[in-house]
Formats: structure tokens, sequence, C-alpha cells
């Protein structure tokens, strides 16, 4: 692997409850910068807004500790660099039309095949640490692995490409690509990385649908900013921004 300090250091298990609570501990007791957490199937993997994330055999669950040493909110936007190189290795590798979705979803076909957690020890101002926990959904079939409820809005590489991927080579591509970016945020800042996201964001000035608090608001996604919320323009013009939320886009006719 041509990486300086990603996956230097890989803690491997067939069955784990979560890589990122698993990640979460080895950062507390001080692992470094670049150690990674990878298992074959997760009994508890989790997503956001407390979600289960099921993770059958077959599919791509890691967690990558970084020591960004920023704020909570530079640490947040770290995200931002999973859902971009997800979008960017999965088109490189195997020709997907592949798109990122606020905050940070990876879609292809419209269709969700990569969730990403992101965790960091918000108690400090300064992050100690920040978990970037990405599940990808890669060599097993939607409709034989995951609920039926599932199956209307996710995909897997297996399902999109017809056969399986090799999970080596695109776990390692992911490691460079996520170095790559780090590298570039650390020397450039957040807006770069952002700009190139938004080269993925197919929601962008689209109506949306955004489920988030109590409510459902329907607008305009305009833009992201460079805090990484959402600012959405609704009906009546007004622009509401959204730090936490769901978005969805309807059906196209
Ligand atoms: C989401 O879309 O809600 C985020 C899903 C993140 C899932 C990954 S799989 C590896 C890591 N371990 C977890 O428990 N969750 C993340």
């Amino acid at each position: 692997m041509h990486t300086k300090c990603l996956g230097h250091n890989i803690f491997f298990s067939k069955v784990i409850d979560s890589t990122n609570d698993w990640a979460k501990e080895l950062a507390k007791l001080g692992a470094q910068e670049g150690t990674v957490v990878i298992a074959e199937t997760q009994t508890a993997g989790h997503g956001r807004l407390s979600r289960e994330w099921i993770s059958p055999k077959g599919g791509l669950w890691f967690s990558v500790i970084l020591r960004p040493e920023t704020n909570s909110t530079e640490a947040a936007n770290l995200m931002f660099i999973a859902g971009l190189a997800v979008a960017r290795v999965l088109h490189k590798l195997y020709g997907l039309n592949t798109e990122v979705k606020w905050p940070n979803d990876v879609l292809v076909d419209g269709k969700k095949v990569c969730g990403i957690l992101g965790e960091t020890n918000a108690a400090y101002k300064i992050a100690s640490f920040v978990i970037l926990g990405i599940g990808i959904n890669a060599n097993f079939d939607v409709d034989s692995a995951l609920p039926e409820a599932l199956r209307e809005t996710v995909t897997s590489l297996q399902t999109m490409l017809g056969q399986k991927v090799k999970l080596e080579e695109l776990f390692m591509a992911l490691m460079e690509e996520i170095e790559r970016l780090y590298g570039t945020h650390k020397a450039v800042g957040f807006p770069t990385i952002l700009g190139e996201w938004k080269k993925y964001a197919g929601f962008l000035n689209k109506s949306v649908e955004v489920a988030c608090a109590n409510e459902r608001l329907i607008g305009l996604a305009c833009d992201v900013d460079c805090e990484g919320a959402l600012l959405l323009k609704l009906k009546d013009g007004r622009i509401k921004r959204i730090l936490v939320g769901d978005v969805s886009l309807p059906e196209e006719p």
C-alpha cells in the first residue's frame, strides 16, 4: 500500500460489534493516527442518528483513526473527505457514476452504496481523535442479504456490477485516496475539499425533502456551507441552515 501513515496498523476481526466502537476504544488508549479497524461482519454496526447498520459478510466495514488537532467543527468536516474518497474510488475502479448526498452518503443510480459515520471526542474543544467509519455494501446481493424495507433505497457493488469486487484492492485504493485528501485538507483547508465534493453532489439545485428534528421541510438544496451545513431555500424564499438531517429526492417523473 502506498501510504505514509494510513493503514500501517490494522486490527482485523472476523466478527465484531462495531468497528467504530473498537476504534474509539483504541483511540482513547492512544492508538496512533492512521490506525484502522476492519471486520468481516458487525453484530451491532451503527449509522447516523443511532440507526442500525446491517453489516453482512461481503461488505467492507472499517474505521480509521485520525488525530487532526482541530476544533470539533473542522473535525466534523473530515467526513466529507471520506465521502469524496469513496465517490472518486468507486468511479475510478469500476466506472460507476457515483454521487454524494448530504451529509455523507454515497449513491449509485440514486441508491445508497456507502454510509459514513464520523465520531469525535467532542467533549474537548480540540478533538483529540476523529473516527471515520465507512461501510460499503460490496460483495453481497441486496435482495438476499438485506431486509425488504431497504431494497428500494439501497444497493451494493455486486448488485450494480453483476460480479464481486476485490475487497483488498478497493480498501487499498481508499486508504491512498483518504490520505491524499486528508493531506490536502491540512495544507489548504476544507473549502478545497468541499469544492471537489460538490462536483459529485447531484442533489444540489434540486427540490428535496429534509427530515430534521421533528419536522419535514421541502425546498431547494442551494448549497453546503463552509461548516458543512445544508442551505435549503424554502417556498417563502427564506434560507434555512440545517446542521443535522436526512435528505431525500422525489422520484424522477
Ligand atoms: C449511515 O449511513 O448512517 C452511516 C453508516 C456507517 C456504517 C459504518 S460500517 C463501519 C463503521 N462501523 C459502524 O458501526 N458504523 C460504520
